[in-house]
């Protein structure tokens, strides 16, 4: 295998790989950040959240059918009693910059209190370690979960949301501001939208409610506009964006008309409507949706939301084939292919490194510059991929060689390199995630991280990914 970095296609095979990029040297720009991500509800087994069942996740996962393997986060890696050991654990693996996500519910159980005290020690006992160990910290403040006393009255589709989310937003800075470097104050609120409203699998679990998704991203935008100027007025400094979700979309026919107008409407509504959003103040939907009075009304100007980011987070996984179905009524949307074309991650997601590279040189081009002309910082906030092994296993040394992790983990960071030596402002990445841990519907059994996590002991052991993820973070390169 050559690894050649000025070439069109981007791609790493097995056989050879490691004997080649042993000779080889990409270097990354000095300074460069290596981090990991995590989020709250997905780790942490938070007593406060869970024996309250106080956010919708704890109440979600707490009820038959919910979740693909029937396995709960109701312990999770016990990261809550367990933070300072994976710290360590990051550490060893010479990282530097380390992403979290604050847990509203348990910070917040009851409407208008002030925040739970244990919740408050527990997030600044976490920060101050990740500091004193010379991490960058980067903090989320939505990570899908919401407190059950706001999911009641309809979460983001309420627009009492965006009120609570300031106030919540306005304790976090009061509360972390000197802790944290990078805040994000959503993540991914399309794949939210898109789970809670439309596909169901995720709550409040509406199937096909195409409006309130749209209303939920209104008020998402706006929750973001406002906890961006809240940071702000609290934290002149602060640097503040939200992660966003980018899919490519690849029509499945190339010469079908209709598998492209599916691709387009799918490429509009997921990646453009937000991007377009922040970045011009206005919330616009193309046509036909934009015709539907419902979406009119929600449509227009959100104060404060022009140019309401720092820096640019992006979270990049897959490529998506789509498909028009034949079917009354029509769905302009068509379906999500079930038969891909390049090799995938347990969860049937493709390897598509290329569309990091694209995203990165040509797709984000016009969200490079800030209002002022100056270059936008860009973090690679999320990147990983998923092997499948039931939550039930406990020793042995399953999962531990985890080639398809390497050369996924290898090809998008030389996507990355590629980029940055094409001129894109990346200045970090963080993958995703450094333990196995519960994956939203399909439970414990997907497995994103570098560190294997048996769930039965909460055994923590490094995969052959982690320890090649040490190497590129200790050389700063792809390879020394
Ligand atoms: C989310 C994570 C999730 C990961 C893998 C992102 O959608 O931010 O919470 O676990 O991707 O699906």
């Amino acid at each position: 295998m050559q690894l050649k970095p000025d070439e069109q296609s981007i791609s790493i095979d097995d056989q050879e790989s490691r004997a080649d990029l042993d000779r080889t040297l990409l270097q990354f720009p000095q300074g460069f950040l290596w981090g990991v991500a995590t989020s709250h509800f997905q780790v942490e087994g938070n007593p406060e959240e869970i024996n309250g069942r106080h956010s919708d996740w704890a109440l979600w996962t707490a009820t038959d059918g919910k979740i693909l393997d029937n396995s709960t986060a109701d312990r999770a890696c016990d990261f809550f009693s367990r933070y300072d050991l994976d710290v360590e654990l990051c550490k060893s693996l010479n990282l530097n910059a380390f992403r979290l996500s604050l847990n509203w519910p348990a910070l917040c159980p009851t409407r208008g209190a002030t925040f739970s005290r244990q919740s408050v020690d527990f997030y600044r006992r976490l920060l101050q370690t990740l500091k004193s160990n010379g991490f960058k910290t980067f903090v989320t403040l939505f990570h899908f979960c919401l407190p059950n006393w706001l999911a009641e009255v309809g979460g983001w589709n309420n627009e009492l949301a965006i009120e609570e989310f300031d106030r919540f937003t306005e304790m976090a800075i009061q509360e972390f501001g000197d802790l944290v470097d990078f805040w994000l104050t959503l993540n991914e609120p399309l794949a939210y939208a898109y789970q809670g409203y439309i596909e169901g699998a995720w709550p409040p679990g509406h199937r096909g409610n195409y409006v309130g998704a749209f209303r939920s991203i209104r008020n998402m935008l706006e929750g973001h506009a406002r906890s961006y100027a809240t940071i702000h007025r609290l934290q002149s400094a602060a640097r503040v964006s939200y992660t966003f979700h980018w899919i490519p979309f690849q029509a499945r026919r190339k010469f079908n008309l209709f598998d492209r107008l599916s691709c387009y409407m799918r490429d509009q509504v997921f990646n453009q409507v937000w991007m377009r959003a922040t970045e011009t103040g206005i919330l616009s939907f193309p046509p036909p949706i934009c015709l539907e009075p419902a979406v009119k009304k929600i449509s227009g100007p959100i104060e404060g939301l022009k140019d309401s980011i720092d820096y640019v987070g992006i979270n990049y996984y897959t490529r998506q084939v789509c498909e028009f179905k034949w079917e009354w009524p029509p769905d302009i949307f068509g379906i999500r292919s079930d038969s891909p074309e390049l090799e995938t991650s347990g969860l049937g997601w493709e390897v598509y490194p290329q569309g990091l590279y694209d995203l990165l040189t040509r797709d984000l081009n016009s969200y490079r510059l800030d209002a002022n002309g100056k270059p936008r910082d860009i973090y690679i906030t999320e990147n990983g991929l998923a092997s499948m092994f039931p939550a039930d296993l406990t020793d042995g040394d399953w999962s531990l060689k985890d080639d398809i992790r390497e050369r996924y983990l290898v090809s998008h960071l030389m996507a990355v390199h590629k980029a940055i030596g094409a001129g894109a402002n990346v200045k970090g990445y963080l993958h995703w995630s450094l333990l196995d841990n519960f994956e939203w519907a399909e439970g414990l059994r997907a497995r994103f991280g570098l560190v294997r996590v048996a769930y039965p002991t909460l055994e923590r052991t490094l995969r052959e990914s982690a320890k090649l993820y040490a190497r590129i973070a200790g050389s700063n390169a792809l390879f020394k």
